[in-house]
């Protein structure tokens, strides 16, 4: 029989690779029960490769309804390509890869390390502060809200919206949260369809295709909000995950701050080593699919074990050992297939500006607690830490 290990409870949280180690040995799929119903966790790299691009995985949700309630049931309250199939999923991508290019995000890389410069300077000359609070949190949710044109002085509310959605929140809040967002962003939107200015958002609300089709107010709504979402929660744990990782592993420090040219490599492997998409947002199946051995049934709702497929031996020799200088290329932090993560090249600048940054300044950084202590958020999507109290100096 296999062992049983807590996943997504218990000692689970703050040390996720040993349950992820016995899954692969001897449950590569693993149903799992949590409160709001099973979730089935597929945890090898092969695997979970090939169920990302596994038509038959779904991203909509009407699938684990039985058959009669299927048709009346809505699709998603509001529309995010996150959670739609091909083809609606294609041609609402299709129209924000128009405006979401590689070249507008490489355009901000100066910006983004303005945006690090000025978190540095605010912080402490010496003393413990809490990184995540002061430095990884803020800087992707000014990124994101001067990418998609968000007034300065609504940041810090939506940076508590994104939150609350993400997080182990009640689902009444998460729901309250959601409207409040989209509120405000649907009068935000109306206001840049009336004076566009050059960020994102007006972008998005005038983008059309060759054939005139355009994104619905709807559409809009649901698109900017993924994006603020996706677009930080995300990337606050690279940093924060990443500086846990260098400082745990004084010897890869050295070695970073001995060759900079070594940080977009040490990046690779910190989404990699510990990737802040631990587990990919959900998919249905949409009939009874086999992987591993395992039959998942139709209607069930499948968890794609990102971090556990990034430590798999298999693919990665040595899996388990954190090493800049190994090619991590092939690791599936930001998914694969139709969804691959659409912000990718943003996420890569802001984790090397950020981190680059930090060590260039900071040459005293040090964990202020004992790296047993670090405590980590209860998420079954993202994998970060709830505080990363450092020694600045
Ligand atoms: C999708 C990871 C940063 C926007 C995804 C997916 C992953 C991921 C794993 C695939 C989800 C799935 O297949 O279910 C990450 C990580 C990030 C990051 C690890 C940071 C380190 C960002 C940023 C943005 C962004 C900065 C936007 C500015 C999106 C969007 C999708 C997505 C819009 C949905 C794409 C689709 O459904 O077609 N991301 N992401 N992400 N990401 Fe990211």
């Amino acid at each position: 029989d296999a062992p049983e290990v807590e996943v997504f409870t218990g000692a689970f949280w703050n040390d996720p690779y040993h349950a992820y180690a016995v899954l692969r040995a001897t449950q590569p799929v693993r149903e799992v029960r949590l409160p709001d119903g099973p979730l089935w966790l597929v945890s090898r790299y092969d695997d979970v490769k090939a169920a990302f691009s596994d038509p038959r995985l779904s991203k909509d949700w009407r699938h684990a309804l039985p058959p009669e309630q299927r048709v009346d049931a809505p699709s998603t309250p509001i529309p995010m390509i996150i959670m739609m199939d091909p083809p609606d999923h294609t041609r609402l991508r299709k129209l924000v890869s128009r405006s979401f290019t590689p070249r507008r995000m490489a355009a901000l890389r100066s910006r983004v390390e303005q945006i690090a410069e000025g978190l540095l300077d605010a912080l402490p000359a010496e003393g413990v502060v809490d990184l995540i609070a002061e430095y990884a949190f803020p800087l992707p949710v000014q990124v994101i809200c001067e990418l998609l044109g968000v007034p300065a002085a609504d940041r810090d509310e939506f940076g508590h919206w994104s939150s609350v959605m993400i997080d182990e929140s009640p689902a009444e809040e998460k729901m309250a949260a959601s409207e409040s967002m989209a509120r405000y962003l649907g009068a935000l939107i109306e206001r840049k369809r009336a004076e566009p200015d050059h960020a994102l958002l007006a972008a998005l609300a005038q983008v059309s295709d060759e054939d005139g089709d355009r994104l619905s107010p709807a559409e809009l709504v649901g698109m900017a909000m993924l994006l603020l979402i996706a677009g930080h929660e995300t990337t606050t744990n690279l940093i924060g995950n990443g500086v846990a990782a260098l400082l745990a592993h004084p010897d890869q420090l050295v070695l970073l701050r001995e060759r900079p040219a070594l940080l977009p490599g040490a990046i690779e492997e910190i989404l990699r080593w510990d990737s802040p998409v631990a587990t990919a947002p959900v998919r249905f199946a949409a009939e009874d699919i086999e992987i591993a051995g395992t039959t998942i049934p139709a209607g069930a709702t499948v968890a794609l074990g990102v971090a556990a497929a990034n430590r798999d031996e298999r693919r990665f020799p040595d899996a388990e050992r954190f090493d800049i200088t190994r090619d991590a290329g092939g690791h599936l932090a930001f998914g694969h297939g139709v969804h691959f993560c659409l912000g990718s090249h943003l996420a890569r600048i802001e984790g090397e500006a950020a981190i680059g940054a930090l060590l260039a300044r900071r040459p005293g950084l040090r964990l202020a607690v004992d790296p047993a202590d670090l405590e980590y958020r209860h998420s079954t999507v993202v994998r970060g830490l709830r505080f990363a109290p450092v020694r600045v100096g």
